[in-house]
Order: C-alpha cells, then sequence, then structure tokens
C-alpha cells in the first residue's frame, strides 16, 4: 500500500476558472502541486477531477489529508 507524501502542511491558494476542470494531486508527489503532474504513476493513487463552479480563488488542501477533497477543511492544522 503506498502512502500519502504530505506536500505541505497547508493549502494552497489557487485561482480558478469557471467550468474549468482542476486535478488534484492525491499522492503528494506531483512537483506542480496542488495539481497532477503524472507522479502518482508509480503508484495506486490517482488525481482527483474537480470542476470550479465559479471564478474565484480556492485553497487546494496542500496535506492530501482533507475531508473535504480536494479543498482544505483545516485536518492540517492537526499533523
Ligand atoms: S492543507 Fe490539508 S486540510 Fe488543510
Amino acid at each position: 500500500m503506498d502512502e500519502v507524501v504530505v506536500a505541505q502542511k497547508a493549502p494552497y491558494a489557487t485561482d480558478v476558472t469557471a467550468g474549468e476542470k482542476y486535478y488534484w494531486c492525491t499522492c503528494g508527489r506531483s512537483s506542480k502541486q496542488p495539481l497532477c503532474d503524472g507522479a502518482h504513476k508509480e503508484t495506486s493513487f490517482t488525481p482527483l477531477a474537480w470542476e470550479a463552479d465559479e471564478t474565484k480563488t480556492v485553497y487546494f488542501c496542500g496535506c492530501k489529508k482533507t475531508g473535504n477533497s480536494p479543498l482544505c477543511d483545516g485536518t492540517h492544522k492537526e499533523l
């Protein structure tokens, strides 16, 4: 079983565009955090597709342990 890597113990503030799809890195190995760069290919993880419903700034989880994927829910404060 592959272990998730904590990319950082804080969210990534990211500007998103309404109607665009984003592929959130679930394995923590991407060098393009918080989004997928294909680094999961050696693991059992796959990225999570998420579509923005409006143009705004969102906070993608950086610790990869959120209960509200792909967005930060504050879990990183307990790490
Ligand atoms: S960065 Fe993961 S819950 Fe906040």
